[in-house]
This record gives C-alpha cells, sequence and structure tokens, in this order.
C-alpha cells in the first residue's frame, strides 16, 4: 500500500460568511489568539507524518505564503534583541513542511480547487483538510483516517452527527455498520445540501478526507452541483458507489472558522490554553453577567 506523503488544503474561497474582514484579510489568517487558523491546518498534516501540502489560493491571499516563509529582516531584529525563542518558533513553523501555493484562478467550488491539485498529487492517495475547519484533538484527524487507510485501502471520510435541521448546509451518508466498530462505518451513497426528506442519515463529512487518485478522472467529468458549484461531494459520490469508502467518526472537536461563532469560539479555547492568556481570560469570562 502506498505511504501518504500528500496533502491538499482549499483555501480559495471567497468567505462571504466573514464579511467585512474576508474583503480584506484571508480568512485562514485571521488569528486564534497569535496563530493564524491556516497553521494549524499545516500542523495537524505534518502531526500526522505530512510532508508536502498544497494549498489551494487565490490572488488576495498572499499572506498565507508570508506566514510560512522567513523573513529575513524579522529574523537579524529578533537576533539583535536577543528574543531566541520567538526566533526558533518562527523557525519551527516554516520548517513543519513543504508547503506549496497554487492558485484556483476561478472560484468554482470544491471539487473544482481539488482538481488543480492533479498533478501536484500524481498516483498517490492523499488528505484534503477543508481550509475552513480547524478540529483540536488528542490524535491528529488526519492519522485517525490514515491508520484506517492503512487497514482497509479504500477512501476514509471525516464524519460528525449533525442535528437533522442543519443537514440541508452539509451533507448526508448513506452507511452500514461494520462490525465491533462504533466510530467506523462502510459508505455506499451520499448526498450534497440534501432537500427535506432526501438524507440517509445524520452523519455529514466535517473538514477531513483521504481520496485515492482515481478521484481526479471523477472530478474531471463532474458537471455543476449545488449552489451551481463543482461539489468534491458529487465527486466522491461516486467513489461511495463505485467500491465503497469508510466514514470515520473521528475524535476531535471541529470549529467552522468560516463562520462568526466558529471563530470566536475557538479563540475562547485556545485563549484558555495559552499559558501567557488562560489566566486573565478565565477571570474575565467569570466576571461576565450572562
Ligand atoms: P465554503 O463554501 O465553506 O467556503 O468552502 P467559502 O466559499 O469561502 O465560504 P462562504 O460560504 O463564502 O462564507 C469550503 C472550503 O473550500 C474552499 C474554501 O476556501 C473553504 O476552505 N473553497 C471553496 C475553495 O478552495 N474554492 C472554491 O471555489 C470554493
Amino acid at each position: 500500500m502506498r505511504k501518504i506523503t500528500k496533502a491538499i488544503i482549499p483555501a480559495a474561497g471567497l468567505g462571504t460568511r466573514m464579511l467585512p474582514i474576508s474583503h480584506a484579510v484571508p480568512k485562514e489568517m485571521l488569528p486564534i489568539v497569535d496563530l493564524p487558523a491556516i497553521y494549524y491546518l499545516v500542523e495537524e498534516a505534518a502531526r500526522s507524518g505530512i510532508t508536502d501540502i498544497l494549498v489551494i489560493t487565490n490572488r488576495d491571499k498572499d499572506a498565507m505564503e508570508d506566514f510560512f516563509d522567513l523573513s529575513p529582516e524579522y529574523i537579524s531584529a529578533l537576533e539583535a534583541k536577543g528574543k531566541i525563542n520567538e526566533l526558533s518558533e518562527i523557525k519551527r513553523i516554516a520548517d513543519m513542511a513543504n508547503v506549496y501555493f497554487l492558485r484556483q484562478k476561478e472560484t468554482k467550488g470544491l471539487g473544482h480547487a481539488v482538481g488543480r491539485a492533479r498533478s501536484f498529487i500524481g498516483d498517490e492517495p492523499f488528505l484534503v483538510l477543508y481550509g475552513d475547519d480547524i478540529i483540536f484533538s488528542r490524535t491528529p484527524v488526519c492519522r485517525q483516517l490514515m491508520d484506517v487507510y492503512e487497514k482497509f485501502g479504500k477512501p476514509v471520510v471525516g464524519v460528525k452527527p449533525v442535528p437533522v435541521e442543519q443537514l440541508a448546509k452539509y451533507c448526508s451518508l448513506k452507511v452500514e455498520d461494520v462490525p465491533g466498530r462504533d466510530d467506523l462505518f462502510f459508505c455506499t451513497d451520499m448526498i450534497e445540501k440534501p432537500k427535506p426528506g432526501e438524507e440517509f442519515s445524520n452523519l455529514s463529512i466535517l473538514g477531513r478526507v483521504l481520496l485515492t487518485p482515481d478521484v481526479f478522472d471523477i472530478i474531471d467529468g463532474l458537471e455543476p452541483g449545488a449552489g451551481g458549484e463543482y461539489q468534491l461531494t458529487d465527486a466522491m459520490r461516486e467513489l461511495a458507489r463505485g467500491g465503497g469508502a469508510y466514514a470515520l467518526e473521528f475524535e476531535g472537536d471541529r470549529f467552522d472558522l468560516g463562520s462568526k461563532t466558529g471563530f470566536l469560539k475557538a479563540n475562547i479555547i485556545k485563549g484558555l490554553q495559552h499559558p501567557e492568556t488562560s489566566e486573565e481570560l478565565r477571570d474575565f469570562l467569570r466576571s461576565l453577567d450572562i
């Protein structure tokens, strides 16, 4: 079985739910305390053993590329001031993985964005980390999916139960139980943004999938789907209907950074954990009369 070393982070969306800020600052660069959202995605992939990451981006998102670079001015200024810890943190981030960038050119949907990565991926299985979704977990979610792939050799999608009334914003999976596992299912079909009555189950894909390279031929043949976009779910549906896929109910808390509440919640969680902010933030939250 091929070792998985590559991942794609589609991050070329317009981020309309985070307007007005997203019109001038890429939402992937909004800070979770002192690190941008894109950091957590690259870190999760790197901790899972991924060495090469392609970020699908657009013309307004160069700040992401700068974040993983080393600025000579900064390096010499930090050296001169003896700020050794800050310096080694910036170097650590730059060395986490080989991070590449490719512009999508036209914002035609998540399926279209993933399709741009075909020549980068070649004929290997690979991970997709949706650029909006950060997940705080004990074991990185990419690693959790890789463990399933290494056992069964089929595509694996990361899922969570979603309240039925919210499924219309997500997708819904048709699944069968896997004997002996209550966190793993076998998926044979799926539907993107189901209308009421079209749902298969309350399980939806949230933020991480591990795909096999045959998905690229399917993506190339896609017709526009829900919302007029080329939907990755429509391509993964063909994988599910063909050889089937596994659906792993992963361990971890997911935050949708494309939404204002998801962004605020992630900041509170990380703020309560950060050594420089935890105590004061805890006291402040306790003091609020809410
Ligand atoms: P979303 O539809 O949730 O993100 O796409 P969006 O389009 O940026 O958000 P809103 O709805 O306008 O607020 C899920 C992921 O797919 C990426 C997005 O950047 C996000 O990480 N995406 C989406 C692309 O890379 N290209 C696209 O054409 C569409």
